[in-house]
């Protein structure tokens, strides 16, 4: 911080001076940096996207000395300086293909980076710096590879003991993700989540709790939700809990109070797996009894 502080003071100086020797202000200076926020590796991709940083910048042609530099949290990657080619540093070798080419103008040629297959200690701050004899100019963005999680379910069991046990896992993601479980879209409260960190830099996660049977209606929906803190990355899975008919062997129905935005929802679930019981033989006859804000509405068979 410090550093970078003072080569900015140092640079106010440089162009202060050159301002006033030549009576022009040539400087350089970054009109926008291009760093994706996140990097999605995909592990089971052969050929991934390369992940491309930008740095736009105006320059004056004349300009003597011009040099571009990335870094990954102030160490440096990638060195381009337009009579040479492209140079990535010992880190990023051969992870950068330094044939790419983002502008045919003489000095903007290589100013990006293009990174093949990148890993997953890839992740940190990115600074473009461009400088010439007279100027220069530095910015930086932040940048989290996100290794996509091999596995991600959802399940539940009945225990011996009266309980419904929920379980959610994420096998091999980077970085630590959240879990959450929602039942009927509340947050279902757990114990802690488990988290194991695998030689290979991975995590597994797990989430549980248990529910008393009575207390899930059938049929309930059941969702968890994955995060990455920080990120856009989310994902879900949901279940639907389906509990024993509420009748005799002869009928089965259902029944819940519901509002309005819930109605399609149900009606699909419930009466889906009420038809499922007729078909597989179970019950003789399925209906559906509608109660609308506590009012009784009307029996409909299925
Ligand atoms: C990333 O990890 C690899 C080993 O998997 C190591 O060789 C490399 O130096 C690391 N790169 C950075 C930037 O930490
Ligand atoms: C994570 O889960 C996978 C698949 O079940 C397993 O092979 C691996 O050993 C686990 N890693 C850790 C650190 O427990
Ligand atoms: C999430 O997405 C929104 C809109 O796409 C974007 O503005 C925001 O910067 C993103 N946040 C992160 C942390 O990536």
């Amino acid at each position: 911080m410090n550093s970078s502080a003072n080569m900015d003071k140092l640079s106010t100086v440089k162009i202060g001076l050159f301002c006033l020797l030549f009576g022009v202000c040539a400087a350089v200076k970054i009109t926008s940096l291009k760093v994706p926020s996140t990097y999605l590796l995909d592990k089971n991709s052969k050929n991934p996207d390369p992940l491309i940083l930008d740095c736009e910048y105006d320059v004056d042609e004349n300009e003597k000395g011009f040099v571009l530099k990335w870094f990954l949290d102030g160490q440096p990657v990638y060195q381009w300086i337009p009579t040479k080619n492209p140079f990535p540093f010992q880190s990023f070798k051969n992870r950068v293909d330094t044939s790419y080419v983002v502008s045919q103008e003489r000095l903007h040629k290589h100013r990006a980076m293009a990174i093949i297959k990148p890993l997953a200690n890839f992740t940190g701050e990115y600074a473009c710096m461009v400088q010439t004899f007279a100027s220069i100019d530095r910015k930086s963005a932040k940048l989290k590879i996100i290794v996509q999680e091999s596995k991600f379910d959802l399940n539940y069991y009945l225990n011996g003991d009266g309980y419904i046990t929920v379980d959610c896992h994420a096998r091999d993601i980077s970085p630590e993700p959240e879990l959450q479980i929602r039942i009927n879209d509340k947050i279902f409260e757990t114990p802690k989540p488990r988290s194991v960190l695998g030689e290979n830099n991975l995590y597994n996660v797990s989430i549980s709790g248990s529910i008393p049977k009575e207390e899930l209606e059938s049929p309930t929906m059941i969702e968890c939700y994955l995060t990455v803190p920080e990120t856009n990355y989310t994902k879900k899975r949901s279940t639907i809990y389906y509990g024993k008919c509420q009748t005799s062997r002869k009928a089965c129905y259902c029944k819940r109070f519901f509002s309005p935005p819930l109605f399609a929802c149900f009606f699909r679930f419930c009466c889906s797996w009420c038809r499922r019981m007729l078909l597989r033989g179970y019950v003789t006859y399925a209906f559906l009894v509608v109660v609308y804000d506590g009012v009784f509405f009307g029996i409909v068979y299925l």
